[in-house]
C-alpha cells in the first residue's frame, strides 16, 4: 500500500518545473497510502542520464529537497517526457530515503521503477539475480524487479519495453501494481498490475479517436451487477525456478486491444484517481495481468495471456468525481470534513435506493440475486476493521429482518481458520477501498467454494466491485481520511437497506419496517444535531487528552460504537483504548475501573436499557466517573454521569449511527491536542492492499 503516480507529456511542451510540481501534486494526493518516504524520477536536463530524489519522511520533505536543494534546470522546456514517483507504506526494508522508490537497475539508471504491493518470491530472484552479478543497494523487494528487467534487457535486446515487462510480471508472485521508465526507452511508459490497483488517465484536447468499449458490469456506476461465468483468474507463474529463469514466449493477444491515437496528449499513471482527478476525468481501470504501454504517445493495453472471455477492450471511463471532494474545503483536516459530511453522505447513500412516498426499497445492483440469497442457507459478513464494526452493527437486524444465521468475520481470522464455506453460502465484502488484501483473499476464498459474493464498497472499479458477483456501492464520496468514518455510516446504513429488501415481503415484519424506513428518513437532520456536540465534546478531549487510556462501554445495537470509537481513538491519538460488551464487564474489565481511568458508557432507551443501567452501577460502585452518551432529556441516566452527552433518539437499529460520532469527534479533537498527525496516523495507510 503504497501510492504511485506518473506523468507522460507527448508534444505537449512542458518546463521541468511544471513536470516536477505535477508529480509532487500527484504523491500529495495519494499520500494518505503511504507518508515514509517518497521520490520521483525524471530525465537529467542534458537527457542523457535520470535523476532520481529521494527522501525519507513525508511528500512535502521530498518537495522541499527539489525546490529548494536541488538544482534540476527548472526552466527548461521538454516536448515529451515521463516521470515517476512514488509514496512509500515500509513493508521490506525501513523507510530511508535508499528503500525509497523508484528503485534502480544500476547506477547508469538502465531502469527504474515504483511498486505498489508485496512481491513474495523476491528472495528466490535476488539469489538468481546475486549469482549473476547483480549488486543490491536496498532492504526492499522491488529493487530486484529493476534488476530483473534490466537482466531480461541484456538477454534480449530486441524485446521492447514492453515485452521486457511481461517477461518480468511472469516471474513475480505477489501482489503489485508496478510502473517503469527506462533509459533505453525514453518517453516510454509501462505499467501493470496484479493484485493492486492502478489506472491511467487520458488528456487529450481534441475528443479521443477511440472512445469506448464497454467491458465493466452494470447499469450505471451506482450499481454493479456481474454475470455468472467470468473467466477463472489466472496464475500464469511458473514454479520451482530456484536454478534458472525461464523466457515465457512473448504474449499473443496484442491484437485484442485498440490502441488509442491522438496527436498532443498527456497520461496520467496513478493508484487512485483522487490523484489524477484535476487533469482529467477520462480513466481506464486497469484489470489484473493487463500491461498498459505508452510509446509515441499512443497507449495499448496487452494481456498477459488471451482468456476464452476476455473483453476486447478497456472502457474509457468519464469519472463523476468533483475535484472538491478531494479538497479539503473550510476544514483543517480532511477526516474533520468527513465527519461533517454524514449528514449529506448518509442522503447520497440512499439517493435513488429508499423511495419516501411508497416507502419501498431498490438495491439495483443486488436484485436479481435476492430471491437466490432469500434461499441461502447463511449471510457471512466479511472485512477488517472499520468494516467489519459496520457488519457487527448491523448484524442484530440482519438476524431480525432476514431470519437467517448471520456470521461476522474479521478476514484475517477467517481465512486462517479456514472456514467451511458452501455453495448455498451468501458472503458479503464490506471495504470502503475495495482493495484490502486480507478481504479480497477471503473473497477468492469464498468464490472458489462456490458462495455468492456480494461486494458492499466505495470505490467504483475497485477489485471487490469487479470480483463480486453483484453488489451496492455505498457513495459516500472520496474518503481521504485515513481513519475511516462516513464510509462506517454508508456501510451501515447499506446493508441495513439491504435488510429492508430481504424483508419486504413478510407481512409480520411491515411495522418495524415502517418504523426504520421512517427512522431513515430523518436521519440527516438528527445528524445534523450531533454535530452541534461539536464543541462540548472538544472540550471533553481537553479533560482527556493527557490520559494513557479510555474505555469504552455499551452492548446491543451500541456495542460496534463501542469497538469502532475505540478503533478511531487507538489509530488516530496512540492511547490505549478498547471497547467493552458492557454484559462482559464483570467477567474481568471491571478490575481497571477506579476513580482515575476515563470510561465512556452508551446507554440508550432501547431493549438494553437496564441491563446498561446495571453496568453503569458497577462502574460507579467502584468510584469510575462515566462520560455517557445517552438520550436528549434522560435525567435519570445523566444523574449517574460525571459527564453527559445528550443525542437525539431514532430507531434502535440505527442508533449506532448517531452515537458513533460523538466518538468520531472525541478521537479527531485528542488527536489534535495531542499533536498527531490526523489525516495520516503513523504506521497506517488508507488502503490496506498487503497481508
Ligand atoms: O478499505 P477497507 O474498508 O477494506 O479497510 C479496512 C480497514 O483497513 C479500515 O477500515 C481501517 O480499520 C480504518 N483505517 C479504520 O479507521
Amino acid at each position: 500500500m503504497c501510492g504511485i503516480f506518473a506523468y507522460l507529456n507527448y508534444l505537449t511542451p512542458k518546463s521541468r518545473k511544471e513536470i516536477l510540481k505535477l508529480l509532487v501534486g500527484g504523491l500529495k494526493r495519494l499520500e494518505y497510502r503511504g507518508y515514509d518516504s517518497a521520490g520521483v524520477a525524471l530525465d537529467s536536463a542534458d537527457g542523457k542520464d535520470m535523476s532520481i530524489i529521494k527522501k525519507q519522511g513525508k511528500v512535502k520533505a521530498l518537495e522541499e529537497e527539489i525546490f529548494c536543494h536541488t538544482n534540476l534546470d527548472f526552466e527548461s522546456q521538454i516536448q515529451s517526457h515521463l516521470g515517476i514517483a512514488h509514496t512509500r507504506w515500509a513493508t521490506h526494508g525501513v523507510p530511508s530515503e535508499v528503500n525509497a522508490h523508484p528503485q534502480r537497475s544500476d547506477s547508469e539508471h538502465g531502469f527504474v521503477v515504483v511498486h505498489n504491493g508485496i512481491v513474495t518470491n523476491y528472495k528466490e530472484v535476488k539469489t538468481l539475480l546475486t549469482q549473476r552479478g547483480y549488486v543490491f543497494e536496498s532492504d526492499t523487494d522491488t529493487e530486484i524487479i529493476a534488476k530483473l528487467i534490466h537482466h531480461f534487457w541484456v538477454q534480449h535486446p530486441r524485446y521492447s519495453f514492453r515485452e521486457l515487462v511481461e517477461q518480468v510480471v511472469q516471474q513475480l508472485e505477489g501482489a503489485f501494481a508496478l510502473c517503469f521508465k527506462s533509459k533505453y526507452f525514453p518517453d516510454e511508459c509501462v505499467a501493470t498490475r496484479r493484485g493492486s490497483p492502478l489506472l491511467v488517465g487520458i488528456k487529450t484536447k481534441t475528443r479521443l479517436a477511440t472512445d469506448h468499449v464497454p467491458i465493466l458490469y452494470g447499469k450505471d456506476d451506482l450499481e454493479y451487477t456481474r454475470k455468472e461465468g467470468e473467466a477463472p483468474s489466472q496464475d500464469h507463474r511458473p514454479h520451482g525456478r530456484d536454478t534458472e529463469l525461464p523466457v515465457i514466449p512473448r504474449s499473443d493477444s496484442t491484437s485484442e486491444f485498440q490502441p488509442l491515437e491522438d496527436k498532443e496528449v498527456e497520461y496520467f499513471f496513478a493508484s487512485d484517481a483522487s490523484a489524477i482527478i484535476e487533469h482529467t476525468n477520462r480513466v481506464i481501470f486497469l484489470e489484473d495481468d493487463d500491461v498498459a504501454a505508452v510509446k509515441e504517445g499512443t497507449l495499448s493495453i496487452h494481456r498477459l495471456r488471451r482468456c476464452m472471455d476476455d473483453p476486447h477492450a478497456r472502457e474509457i471511463t468519464t469519472l463523476k468525481m468533483e475535484i472538491q471532494q478531494i479538497m479539503k474545503g473550510n476544514y483543517d483536516y480532511f477526516m474533520q470534513k468527513e465527519i461533517f459530511e454524514q449528514s449529506e453522505s448518509v442522503v447520497n447513500t440512499m439517493r435513488g435506493r429508499l423511495n419516501f412516498q411508497d416507502n419501498s426499497v431498490t438495491l439495483g445492483g443486488i436484485k436479481d440475486y435476492i430471491p437466490e440469497i432469500k434461499r441461502c442457507r447463511r449471510l457471512m459478513l466479511i472485512g477488517c476493521g472499520t468494516s467489519y464494526h459496520s457488519a457487527i452493527a448491523t448484524r442484530q437486524l440482519l438476524e431480525e429482518l432476514t431470519e437467517l444465521p448471520v456470521m461476522v468475520e474479521l478476514a484475517s481470522d477467517f481465512l486462517d481458520r479456514n472456514t467451511p464455506v458452501f455453495r448455498d453460502d451468501v458472503c458479503f465484502f464490506i471495504s470502503q477501498s475495495g482493495e484490502t488484501a486480507d478481504t479480497l483473499m477471503a473473497l477468492d476464498y469464498c468464490k472458489s467454494r462456490g458462495a455468492l459474493i456480494v461486494g458492499i464498497t466505495n470505490t467504483v472499479g475497485s477489485s471487490i466491485c469487479r470480483k463480486s458477483h453483484c453488489g451496492v456501492h455505498i457513495n459516500a464520496g472520496p474518503e481521504i481520511g485515513v481513519a475511516s468514518t462516513k464510509a462506517y455510516t454508508s456501510q451501515f446504513i447499506s446493508l441495513v437497506m439491504f435488510a429492508l429488501v430481504m424483508s419486504e415481503d413478510r407481512i409480520s415484519l411491515r411495522a418495524r419496517r415502517l418504523q426504520i424506513i421512517e427512522g431513515l428518513k430523518n436521519l440527516d437532520n438528527l445528524i445534523r444535531e450531533v454535530l452541534k456536540l461539536d464543541d462540548k465534546v472538544k472540550e471533553l478531549a481537553k479533560s482527556l487528552f493527557q490520559h494513557k487510556s479510555l474505555l469504552i462501554m455499551g452492548r446491543g445495537y451500541n456495542f460496534a460504537t463501542c469497538m469502532e470509537g475505540a478503533l478511531k481513538v487507538k489509530e488516530l491519538t496512540y492511547m490505549h483504548s478498547e471497547g467493552i460488551m458492557a454484559g462482559e464487564l464483570k467477567h474481568g474489565p471491571l478490575a481497571l475501573v477506579d476513580d482515575s481511568m476515563p470510561v465512556i458508557m452508551i446507554v440508550m432507551r432501547d431493549p438494553v436499557y437496564k441491563k446498561c443501567m446495571n453496568a453503569l452501577r458497577q462502574v460507579t460502585a467502584r468510584d469510575g466517573k462515566p462520560i455517557i452518551i445517552c438520550e436528549e432529556g434522560d435525567e435519570e441516566t445523566k444523574s449517574f454521569a460525571d459527564r453527559a452527552l445528550e443525542i437525539p433518539k431514532t430507531v434502535d437499529c440505527l442508533q449506532g449511527i448517531l452515537t458513533v460520532i460523538p466518538m468520531q469527534l472525541l478521537s479527531f479533537h485528542i488527536a489534535v491536542l495531542r499533536g498527531c498527525n490526523v489525516d495520516c496516523p503513523r504506521n497506517l495507510a488508507k488502503s490496506v492492499t498487503v497481508e
